[in-house]
């Protein structure tokens, strides 16, 4: 069976050297970003200073409008940051947890690094209620739905579970906030590039993630959508001159916010990891997103298919529908596995209560899953053997 989808495989040099299956951690580097990099450097060697007007101020627009088209988000909506958690900072302080809504509801499926940053929150007021998982793989929906309450303020939730690939019921989550005047913000690192998000369908009111992973868009960029009757009133007080009505004004005294993006920005921005972002970006929106899902749905199959042959506990969900681009499988010795696998130049990871991820991706071959099941075969065996 042909697949169109691997003509973009020579776009991406680490695959002729590994069985790349971890793009779920770090995405492949596509070759145009030695351009990208090269032609950074070219401008600021020859250009100088001169750079900020003629490219590297609206660069931040231009990423955050290429990030947002790939989730149906509206021209200017999309703010760049660093990381998650500073989009969690940014959100944060856009409230006020000293009065009657203090609440914030999510799963502790959620990425730590975004639990860290709201258990550090109860400091100003913020009440966390974290909703148990009972199998370690899915969000208990009802239970997370009936903790949002009208003392609640925000739900920072995953729109894709990062230890099992379960898909939250994203819809159900805000409609039941916004019923109760409660906003979400949903984390969409694991589903953007892999699972189809479309902010404007789900009326969410803030969407966040990062490029690194499936977005093949390396490190240093993260992204903040803002639902755009939002992004005209709130008030980031995490905030600075590029928010600014008039930052070269360098007036004293409080801030002016000027409109999104730029409202929910604060300091200088990171010029090279925008540049180095956008070919990802280019292959990710002319693949087409539909096209990664159908593929990443027959592939996430067959690695259950095989790991349920072996007889290995998966930890993600068997319906395609509930289940994002990763198969987490708990084979014996799961975590000596892994170790082994990425001395065979089979690059996944290991994560405790999940065991070894498997993330294929568009540019990965039906032929990598048999040949990453089989050396998993393999190394039991000769465990076995050892033993
Ligand atoms: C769902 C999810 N959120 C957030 C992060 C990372 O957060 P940050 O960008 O702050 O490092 C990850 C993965 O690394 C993730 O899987």
């Amino acid at each position: 069976m042909s697949d169109p989808l691997l003509r973009y495989r020579p776009e991406f040099p680490i695959l002729e050297r590994t069985n790349y299956m971890i793009s779920n951690s770090l995405g492949a580097m596509p070759r145009a970003v030695y351009d990208a990099l090269r032609g950074y450097a070219d401008t600021w060697a020859t250009r100088g200073v001169r750079a900020w007007e003629e490219r590297w101020w609206m660069l931040a627009v231009e990423v955050g409008n290429e990030i947002g088209n790939l989730m149906n988000a509206p021209e200017s909506s999309v703010s760049v940051h660093q990381n998650v958690t500073t989009c969690q900072a940014v959100v944060a302080s856009c409230f006020d947890f000293t009065g009657k809504r203090t609440k914030v509801v999510y799963s502790d499926l959620n990425f730590p690094s975004v639990m860290y940053f709201w258990e550090a929150q109860r400091a100003y007021g913020a009440r966390v209620d974290m909703i148990k998982t009972d199998d370690g793989i899915t969000v208990p929906t009802e239970r997370l739905l009936d903790a949002i309450d009208e003392h609640t303020m925000l739900v920072p939730i995953s729109h894709v579970i990062f230890r099992s690939a379960y898909i939250n019921d994203a819809a159900a989550i805000i409609e039941k906030a916004h019923r109760v005047g409660a906003h979400v913000l949903l984390d969409t690192f694991q589903s953007l590039g892999t699972v189809p998000v479309d902010v404007q369908a789900l009326n969410v009111d803030f969407a966040c993630g990062g490029v690194l992973k499936w977005l093949c868009g390396g490190p240093g960029v993260g992204y903040l959508y803002v639902r755009p009757d939002l992004g005209r009133k709130l008030e980031p007080k995490l905030t600075g001159w590029f928010a600014h009505q008039n930052p070269f004004g360098f007036e004293v005294g409080p801030t002016r916010y000027t409109d999104a993006p730029f409202r929910f920005m604060n300091g200088t921005s990171h010029v090279p990891s925008l540049e180095a972002c956008r070919p990802g970006l280019k292959i990710v929106r002319e693949v087409g997103v539909e096209k990664i899902r159908e593929k990443s749905k027959r592939q996430t199959a067959r690695l259950i298919e095989l790991a349920e042959q072996h007889g290995w506990r998966v930890n993600t969900p068997r319906d395609a529908e509930k289940r994002g681009g990763t198969v987490s499988i708990d084979m014996p010795d799961s975590q000596q596995v892994s170790r082994e696998l990425l001395a065979r130049e089979i690059l996944v990871d290991w994560r405790p209560k999940a065991g070894v991820r498997f993330s294929p991706h568009f540019y990965n071959t039906d032929a990598e899953i048999e040949a990453a099941i089989g050396a998993v075969e393999q190394i039991l065996g000769e465990r076995r053997v050892a033993v």
